[in-house]
Order: structure tokens, then sequence, then C-alpha cells
């Protein structure tokens, strides 16, 4: 028996004022993106931003629905729109934040497992990293060079095919 450690690093500011420009302004994308959440049942919008190879930014938000598993993250609604409308066009980078409709919350967001795996086989596809930017309504901003940051273990389409 051996242990792995599967070790990740990020990095953390203390604000978004802290990002570079574009990044700043790609996470004010985000949080625009929040105004067109669909999120009745848990009223907690987020918002995602995307922003591709070609100069194209992308917004992505939950869409809920009354059949609850029928609903769909802001990331995932943002990257699979990348993938519908601009095939083959790398995504750079992506900002996400939040809001709950019922008390703020200065603690990033950060995307959930189901999202990170949808990421990463965009990320494996295109064979560069995508940058991940999370915030809350204020406060720490975590930036990740890479989905594999995010999920160090993941499944990959390897695991369908015999060896
Ligand atoms: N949600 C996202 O949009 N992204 C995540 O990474 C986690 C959760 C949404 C799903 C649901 O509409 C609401 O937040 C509460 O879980």
């Amino acid at each position: 028996m051996e242990i792995i450690n599967l070790q990740t690093a990020i990095e953390c500011f203390d604000s978004a004022s802290e990002l570079n420009a574009d990044e700043q302004a790609l996470m004010i994308t985000a949080t625009e993106a929040l105004s067109h959440a669909y999120a009745p049942y848990s009223r907690f919008r987020v918002g995602a931003a995307l922003l591709l190879e070609n100069g194209v930014v992308v917004k992505g938000n939950n869409q809920e629905n009354a059949a609850y598993p029928s609903g769909l993250c802001a990331e995932r609604v943002g990257i699979f729109a990348a993938g519908a409308n601009y095939p083959g066009i790398a995504v750079l980078k992506i900002a996400i934040t939040a809001a709950s409709m019922d008390f703020a919350s200065d603690h990033p967001v950060a995307p959930c497992g189901a999202c990170r795996q949808t990421l990463l086989e965009y990320e494996i596809n295109q064979q560069q990293p995508i940058v991940i930017i999370m915030k809350g309504t204020n406060g720490k901003t975590y930036r990740s060079v890479g989905v594999r940051q995010l999920l160090p273990l993941f499944f990959h389409e390897d695991g369908l095919k015999a060896k």
C-alpha cells in the first residue's frame, strides 16, 4: 500500500480588484449574468462569463425547474452554450459569481463536481487550461489555472474503452 498525495494549488486574492483589468471585466460580466438566472426554487443566483480565444464572451446562469434535477448550473449552461455556438474555439477563462436573494455571501463560489467534470473535458479536448476565477458577492477571490487543480482525480474517457 502507498499513499498518493493529490496536491493542488490555487491563487487567493483579498478582493476581485486585485485581478488584472481583463479578469475584473470578465467578473463584472459574470455579475451581469446573475440577473438572467432563473432560480425561483433555491433563490440562489449563479452567473458565469466565459472568455473564448476569439475574444467572444459567453454568459451562463443557473436555470432551474420545478422538477428540480432538470435544472442546470450556470457553468454548464455557459460551457454548453460556448460549445454549441463556437465549436472548436478554446475557452480561455471562466469567471463565476453568485448571490442569494436572501442573504449576502462573501465566500467564493466554486463549481460543483458535475461542472468540474464537464469543464475538464473541454479543457482536455482543447489541450490548454481553462482559468477559473471565483468570487461571492464581495470579498476573497480564487483563481485556478486549469480545471485539473479543482479535480485532480477525474474520470476520463479512457475508462470507457477496453485496454
Ligand atoms: N449552482 C450553480 O449554478 N453552479 C454551481 O456550481 C453550484 C450550484 C446552482 C444550481 C442551483 O440552481 C442553485 O445553484 C442552488 O444549488
